[in-house]
Formats: C-alpha cells, structure tokens, sequence
C-alpha cells in the first residue's frame, strides 16, 4: 500500500501505511497500537496519534459482554468497523476477521475479507493461526488485501487451549510458532501479531522476521505493542493479566462523573439557570 493524504482533511495528514510499519521496523521506531470499536473513541486515539487501530474482535467481549470472542459476527465486525474508519484520518485501520467467517475455505476466508475491505473501507484485516490457514492467507493477499498474522494465545482457540496461560513455553509448540510465523511472512503478510508467548522467543521470532511483529504480553523485543484500549485505560474491571498496564484509572473517573450527575439531579442543582433556555 503506498502512502497517500487524506481526502477527508485539510491539514494533510499523510495515512500509516504497510510499507511505513515495514521502514519502522527497519530503522528500530516502535509501532504502538490499540484496539478501538467505535467512532468516538477511534477519533481520540488517533488524535492522540496511535499507528495502528486494530478493530478487534474483542469487541465481542469489551462491547458484547461476551466471555470469549468466539460469538461476534462479521456484520457485527463490520459495523463497528465502519464506524471506526469514519472517525480516522491517520491510523492504519485494521480488522479480525471473526471466528467462522474464514476457517472453512480460501473461497469463504476470500469473500470475508472482501466484505469487510468493500462495506468498512478498512485497510486491511488480521487472521489468527498459522499453516492451517496457509490457502486462505494466500488467497486474500493475491487479491490484493493486507493481512497479518496472529500467533501464540489466539482467542479464537480458547476451547482447544482449555486457557489463557502463556503458550508455546515448550520446545515443540515454540518451534511450530517459528515455523509459523516464516510461513506467514512467505505467504506476505505484512505483520504479524505476538499474543502471550515468553518474550525470549518473540525476541527470537522478531530478530528472524522481515516483517514487524506486534506483541501482547509477549515482551519488549517485539517490533511494536498493543493493548485492548478499555483494558489499558482502566474501563475494564476483572482482566488483570501481568502485561497490562493501565495507564488511565476511567471507572474510577466515570463511577465519579456519574455519582456527581445522579446527586445534582436529586438535589436540583442541575440544571441551572445559565443551563436553561
Ligand atoms: O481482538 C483483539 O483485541 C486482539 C488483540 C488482543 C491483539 O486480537
């Protein structure tokens, strides 16, 4: 994908592309990114100038209230994905493509990413698992889509991991992530994402790798890091794994907000005269 400006501002706000993410790595800058789900919150954080806005099938659990992600479908993801990519000027828009929506064939995993590229106006999309998936990898990105990875803890698997613990910290499940990830770099994926792997071997993969790695919960040798936006700003409550850091503490904000608004109302002190038509 070349760089291009945006036809939607003025103030030439030149677009994250695949090719700026690959000249990242090469020259050792960080690719920072986050999950968003709706406009709102898209526009603020790539105000604030995140790289990547990875439209998440997480979404299935921070805005569903799922406890996996398993449910979300793609017209559920390409709503919120639709959303997202109105509000965004700068960030490299991408989106999960949901469980079931790509396992089947090359043919259906193909028609997915269509979907979501034609009815979102994403930038590319993000597929978990590896030489299972080889077809359906090839298959999109012959038809010209960007698509990354998604190695070690892939949500999408939870019934088969049975949990959420650290992956491939055994010699064998590590040596398939290695095998993995170069096959996915083969097939040309433009990224590849890390999730919850001991950080020596996504150092490993990272120095072994041409394309940038991204990684949760998988060390700071990764080309780049990303968080669930609502974990990271403390408006989840009970997901408290070792790599989080919360650098907001929102619940506590809002519960304030809320109160605050709730008293004034019972009180009449809202709204005021000057607060009135
Ligand atoms: O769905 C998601 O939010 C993700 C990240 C955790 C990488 O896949």
């Amino acid at each position: 994908m070349s760089s291009y400006t945006s036809g939607n501002s003025s103030a030439n706000i030149k677009r994250v592309t695949t090719h700026q993410m690959q000249a990242m790595k090469a020259r050792g800058e960080k690719i920072a990114m986050l999950t968003a789900y709706d406009y709102s919150m898209a526009r603020l954080i790539d105000e604030a100038g995140i790289d990547i806005i990875l439209v998440g099938d997480s979404a299935s659990n921070v805005m569903a209230g799922n406890e996996t992600t398993l449910p979300i479908t793609l017209d559920q993801m390409i709503y919120h994905a639709t959303s997202v990519v109105r509000a965004v000027k700068r960030a490299f828009v991408m989106v999960d493509l949901p469980f079931g929506s790509y396992q089947g064939n090359s043919s259906e995993a193909l028609r997915s990413a269509i979907r979501i590229m034609k009815e979102s106006g994403a930038h590319g999309i993000k597929v978990e698992g590896g030489r299972e998936i080889k077809d359906s990898v090839v298959r999109i990105i012959s038809a010209g889509v960007p698509v990354m990875g998604h190695l070690g803890l892939t949500p999408q698997s939870i019934y088969q991991f049975g949990t959420y613990s650290v992956r491939a910290r055994e010699e064998d499940e590590a040596d398939k992530l290695i095998d993995d990830a170069v096959l996915l770099q083969e097939c040309g994926c433009f990224g590849i994402v890390l999730e919850k792997v001991p950080a020596s071997l996504a150092k490993k993969v990272s120095e072994r790798l041409t394309i940038p790695t991204v990684g949760i919960g998988a060390g700071a040798h990764t080309d780049g890091q990303v968080l669930v936006m609502h974990d990271m700003l403390g408006i989840t409550q009970d997901f408290n794994p070792r790599f989080l850091r919360r650098y907001a503490d929102l619940k506590t904000i809002i519960d304030q907000a809320v109160k605050g608004y709730i008293n004034d109302v019972k009180t009449i002190d809202f709204p005021a005269e000057d607060e009135s038509y």
